[in-house]
């Protein structure tokens, strides 16, 4: 049965964001499609990945010197009260990644880059091992597909002055394609100068940014019913 995880971790949850529509339009979409089942959903904003702390280290270090093991047998190696709430904190959300079909991501970029709610899941999903078996070396995310849904108040597209800025797309391609996400599976749907409506002196893209938000729409649209 397919299974949609979906993310979201931008700090405007009005109706304005367009990284929460464009992700509430792909959810919407694939239960149509698929079936509500498999859904599961965790705002980043509202319900926030603690950030990590010496426990989480001490416990992810352990593994590191004495061997990687499967999450099942994390629990019996912790030594403290402290490792064991950093692990308890961290274990469903490997579980949640790994029981994922398709990670839908809403990822505005900030300062160039991802917002902190979003780097703080990341941070603590990345435990050492989980994504990998232990005993075959085979990744756990072979076949996981992720959709990363981008927004961003300026373009950086191929051959803009601020392509070069872009620690966001590329950051994100990077960290997935390293945990063994398949290069073809990673999925960027891009709305750009969202702050064109905002902003005067942007008023010129105007007409840029509503072509890149109805892209962005229909790329969403074929990509839910997909998969
Ligand atoms: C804290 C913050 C930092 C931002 N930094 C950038 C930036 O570096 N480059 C950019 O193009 N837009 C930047 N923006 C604009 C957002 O990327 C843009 O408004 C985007 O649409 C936000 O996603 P949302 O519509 O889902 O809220 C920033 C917005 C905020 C709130």
């Amino acid at each position: 049965m397919p299974s949609l995880l979906h993310l979201d971790s931008g700090a405007n949850r009005s109706g304005a964001s367009i990284s929460r529509q464009l992700t509430a339009l792909f959810a919407d979409t694939w239960r149509s499609v698929h079936g509500p089942a498999d859904y599961r959903y965790r705002d980043l904003v509202t319900d926030p990945v603690p950030p990590l702390d010496t426990a989480y280290c001490s416990l992810g270090r352990r593994l590191e010197r004495n061997g990687l093991v499967p999450a099942a047998e994390v629990d019996a190696l912790t030594e403290s009260p402290a490792e064991e709430r950093e692990w308890a904190l961290t274990r469903p959300l490997i579980a949640d990644l790994l029981a994922a079909d398709t990670v839908l991501i809403g990822a505005p970029m900030y300062n160039y880059s991802i917002s902190a709610a979003l780097k703080a899941w990341i941070d603590r999903v990345s435990f050492p091992g989980a994504f990998t078996d232990p005993d075959t070396g085979t990744g756990l995310l072979d076949g996981t597909r992720v959709v990363v849904i981008s927004t961003r108040g300026g373009a950086y597209g191929p051959g803009t002055p601020l392509e070069a800025c872009d620690f966001q797309n590329p950051y994100l391609r990077a960290y997935f394609g390293r945990q063994g996400v398949a290069a073809e599976n990673i999925h960027f749907v891009n709305a750009e100068m969202t702050m064109a409506g905002l902003v005067p002196h942007l008023a010129d893209f105007r007409p840029f940014a509503a072509n890149s938000l109805a892209a962005a729409r229909s790329e969403v649209t074929a990509l839910a019913a997909a998969r």
